[in-house]
């Protein structure tokens, strides 16, 4: 099966009442994780490459990897997505390596730290939207600012004004026409999301909710949604690690999301600390070890079983044999018809 567009993955998502977790890959072994992780659940699945992937790995490297996925795993439907493209050049080159979806984050300048104007980000999105487009490659857009409400930190702006404003949403979409919309209700990148399990007060699913009803064609996508379970982090500090007391995003609250337009969740911390726990381990009860094979299995099953996790959680197991892949020169007549 070749790669699939996300737009197919994710309409069928919300066709089926389901969620499809987006996972970030940096190597070989976090794909094989992933598929692994998919072909036991039966998943569709969304692998996503950071800008800073691409330049870790390399684009062709990553590229080569995920066709030898779609050889070696046919029965499973796989998208490849760019994720947090800073600039249509980076959207661009994405499409040419053979990207089936990218994300264009207008809501920052190319910078990626930045907030941006509202001017600024249709700008951007809708160039992308239409050069992606017309090859039948999906985009998701986001606006307001990833960032906790606690400390006002991730975009570095106060209180509330960096989440995600339902009116601005619904002009967004309309001017931009992108397939997929990432909202800031208060999560945040990386292990240190809150500092006590989330309420109602910092982690916002009222805007969601609110945002949905207003766009209720639009995938919505949750960034930020690793959970940073107790027992990841307690592996890691048992062998040696130093991470503080930390919360993230309760798998009740993303189900919730799933159950009101959220089609896409992005997942990477969680499966770093998977990693690098299982790495310790090895390294603190096994120090005369340095063939890499004997941490990097485990690092790998140790990412597999977190994967396998969410794809029950969210909904995507069982659904992998669900349709055949639309190719992309479809998407593009689809498109170009206002079919979709
Ligand atoms: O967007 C955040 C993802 O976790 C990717 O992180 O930019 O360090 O590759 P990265
Ligand atoms: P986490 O850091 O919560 O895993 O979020 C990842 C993400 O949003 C990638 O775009
Ligand atoms: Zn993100």
């Amino acid at each position: 099966m070749p790669l699939v567009p996300m737009r197919q993955v994710l309409d069928e998502a919300a066709k089926g009442g389901y969620g499809v977790g987006a996972f970030n890959v940096n190597n070989l072994e976090q794909i094989q994780a992933i598929m692994e992780a998919a072909r036991e659940t039966k998943s569709p699945v969304i692998i996503q490459a950071s800008r800073g992937a691409r330049k870790y790995a390399h684009d062709r490297f990553l590229y080569h990897l995920m066709i030898a996925a779609t050889e070696i795993y046919p029965e499973i439907p796989v998208v490849l997505h760019l994720d947090h493209g800073n600039s249509v050049e980076t959207c661009k080159s994405a499409i040419e390596m053979g990207f089936t979806s990218v994300m264009m984050d207008g809501s920052l300048m190319p910078d990626g730290k930045t907030p941006s104007t509202f001017e600024y980000n249709v700008k951007v999105t809708r160039e992308v939207v239409e050069m992606a487009h017309a090859k039948g490659v999906t985009v998701e857009g986001e606006i307001g600012c990833l960032g906790g409400i606690e400390d006002g930190h991730g975009a570095g702006l106060d209180g509330l004004s960096h989440l995600t404003d339902p009116d601005q949403a619904e002009e967004f979409v309309k001017l931009t026409g992108v397939d997929a919309l990432a909202v800031a209700i208060g999560t945040s990148h990386g292990a240190y999301k809150f500092t006590k399990k989330p309420t109602g007060e910092t982690l916002r699913m009222d805007r969601l909710i609110e945002i949905h009803k207003r766009i209720p064609n639009t995938h919505l996508v949750m960034h930020g949604s690793s959970s940073v379970p107790k027992e990841l982090q307690d592996i890691v500090n048992q062998y040696g690690g130093k991470l503080k007391p930390t919360w993230g995003v309760p798998i009740e609250e993303i189900q919730l999301g799933i159950r009101n337009g959220v089609r896409k969740i992005n997942v990477d911390t969680d499966n770093r600390l998977a990693i690098t726990g299982a790495i310790r381990k090895v390294f603190m009860e096994h120090p005369e070890e340095f063939d890499p094979r004997a941490y990097l299995k485990p690092a790998r099953e140790a990412m597999k079983k977190v994967v396998m996790e969410r794809m029950i959680a969210f909904g995507q197991a069982g659904h992998a044999g669900d349709y055949e892949p639309i190719p992309l020169s479809v998407m593009a007549e689809r498109y170009a018809a206002a079919a979709v």
